[in-house]
């Protein structure tokens, strides 16, 4: 099962992919968790990364496409893996299905999560993240059972470096003019599912699966 969760920055992309993830076992690749681990080890390719990140933009396409041809290499994609944020352009689509031709996989669901403009910044702002294992909590929406703690690890969550005001614009923005022209992209290949992702946590969930099954 490959499959994509599409959808605007703070739609749900992250906390729908965990219980996909345990459900079906396969992994999540999130393009946003393996930059943010390679600015946590100040690498070349975080220090570089950070920059844009920080400004809302997004990081050139052939840093990205680069990321995944190896990522979707291993051995744990075998069964499946569920994309997070990736592809966020048309080329980096275009990308994704030379690999994948190569790779001789297809992608068989792409799961676009409909949220309004209207309700990422609340989502967003409010967003509290565990750097340890990268659970997304809110502080509304979705408590962690102790305050400030993840509930997996007890790691003391962290509000995100772009998750502010001013960065969610640029977010936004980037979204519209270079993500969004991929609904079409997926529509035109009969493999776009929607679903409210304005419904509770658990209502979205129950829609993902119902789409699976
Ligand atoms: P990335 O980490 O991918 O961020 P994003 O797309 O902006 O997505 P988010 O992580 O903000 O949101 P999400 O949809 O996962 O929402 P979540 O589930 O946490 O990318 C960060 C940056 O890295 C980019 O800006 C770019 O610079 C770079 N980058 C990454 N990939 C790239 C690529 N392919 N190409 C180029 N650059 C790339 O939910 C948000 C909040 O809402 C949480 O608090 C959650 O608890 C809450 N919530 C979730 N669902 C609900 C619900 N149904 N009801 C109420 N609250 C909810």
């Amino acid at each position: 099962m490959n499959i994509m969760l599409f959808g605007a920055p703070g739609s749900g992309k992250g906390t729908q992919a965990k219980p996909i993830m345990e459900k079906y076992n396969i992994p999540q690749i999130s393009t946003g968790d393996i930059l943010r681990s390679a600015i946590a080890e100040k690498s070349p390719l975080g220090l570089e990364a950070k920059k844009v990140m920080d400004l809302g933009q997004l990081v050139s396409d052939d840093i990205i496409i680069g990321i995944i041809k190896e990522r979707l290499k291993q051995d744990d994609c075998k069964k499946g893996f569920i994309l997070d944020g990736f592809p966020r352009t048309i080329p980096q689509a275009e990308a994704l299905e030379v690999i994948m031709k190569e790779l001789g996989i297809k992608l068989d669901k792409v799961i676009s999560l409909n949220v309004p403009d209207s309700a990422i910044l609340e989502r967003i702002t409010g967003r509290r993240v565990c750097p340890n294992d990268g659970t997304s909590y809110h502080i509304t929406f979705n408590q962690p059972k102790v305050e400030g703690k993840c509930d997996i690890c007890g790691t003391e969550l962290i509000l995100r470096k772009d998750d502010n005001a001013e960065t969610v614009v640029s977010r936004l923005e980037a979204y519209h003019k270079q993500t969004a022209p991929l609904f079409d992209f997926y529509k035109e290949k009969n493999i776009l599912v929607e679903i409210d992702g304005m419904a509770g946590l658990e209502e979205v969930k129950n829609q993902i699966v119902r789409v699976l099954e």
